[in-house]
């Protein structure tokens, strides 16, 4: 048992740790701290954690197992501000959507990667943000990669695991390149086509009245468009290569849609749709 852990960035991801941890009973005493002093101070009154710290190098100053659950692009700065209090054995792990920005930024302030550092990425969330929204049972049968590095201490990376197994989820390893080219596809590019396709319906003209008619399909497309802008921002600027690639890959895909359509080629258009929807099924078919 873990009997003292931080958490740096009280928000969804955070909280929801928290709160699981928690019901898990795999921790003690939870400290801690976010930059919003909102977050902070409703974590607290929630029962999200047990200590609100005013700093990273408070809440780090007494725990085993540190947890840094912000926005990619600062994460690194979490570790920098409380680096000088972590204890001697302590275990830092993240939960960003990133794994190569996070490691780079890391290497850069370290000059390595340090033993210690587990980086990692829970495949589970919402279009909400905020520790007001966090849920107990966000992990339950979701994956977490680990994506650990070349001087990595196995036994760090085995108390992560553990933490993520009390909470019912399902740890698996990969490396940090390949991790950053499958969620380029499967979120980071879809996330980037949501905001831009609502974007775009949003600057017609006539978009008052498009909207309030819109249905279940328009719903389930574009609901993750509803996520937090700033975490978009930093995901898709972080790996930005393979989601710039995707993008050049799609805009050619639709300019072949637009060409079938030109010709008048409904055939191949709905052999395009036949493949896509048998794809899906297949995937669905699958999950374990
Ligand atoms: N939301 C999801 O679906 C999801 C899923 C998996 C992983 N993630 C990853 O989890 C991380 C957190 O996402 P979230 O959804 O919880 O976001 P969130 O916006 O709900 O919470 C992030 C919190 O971090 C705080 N913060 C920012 N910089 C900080 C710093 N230097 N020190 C301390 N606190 C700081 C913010 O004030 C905010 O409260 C991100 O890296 C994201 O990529 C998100």
């Amino acid at each position: 048992m873990i009997q003292h852990l931080a958490i740096l960035g009280l928000g969804l991801i955070g909280g929801s740790f928290a709160r699981a941890l928690r019901a898990s009973g795999a921790v003690g005493t939870i400290t801690g701290f976010d930059t919003d002093p909102q977050q902070t101070t409703t974590a607290l009154r929630l029962g999200v954690i047990d200590r609100a710290a005013d700093s990273a190098s408070a809440a780090v100053a007494e725990a085993q197992v540190v947890v840094i659950a912000v926005p990619v692009l600062h994460t690194a700065d979490a570790l920098r501000a409380c680096r000088d209090a972590l204890l001697p054995d302590v275990v830092v792990t993240d939960v960003g959507s990133t794994k190569g920005s996070v490691l780079a930024d890391i290497r850069r302030d370290f000059g390595e990667l340090p033993p210690w550092f587990v980086p990692g990425h829970p495949i589970a969330g919402t279009e909400k943000s905020g520790v007001a929204n966090a849920v107990v049972d966000l992990f339950r049968n979701r994956r977490v990669i680990l994506t650990p590095h070349a001087h990595q201490d196995p036994a760090a990376c085995a108390t992560v695991t553990a933490l993520w197994r009390s909470v019912g989820a399902r740890v698996v390893e990969m490396a940090a390149a390949r991790h950053d080219a499958i969620f380029a596809a499967t979120s980071h590019f879809p996330h980037l086509l949501a905001f831009a396709f609502v974007d775009m319906l949003a600057r017609r003209d006539d978009a008052d009245d498009v909207f309030p008619n819109a249905g279940g399909g328009f719903r389930d497309f574009t609901r993750i468009a509803s996520s937090s802008p700033a975490m978009w921002h930093d995901i898709v600027r972080a790996n930005a290569g393979p989601v710039r690639d995707l993008l050049a890959q799609q805009i050619e895909e639709l300019q072949g849609l637009l060409a079938l359509m030109d010709a008048g080629d409904w055939p191949a258009l709905q052999v395009v749709f036949e493949r896509a929807r048998a794809a899906r099924e297949r995937h669905l078919s699958q999950i374990e």
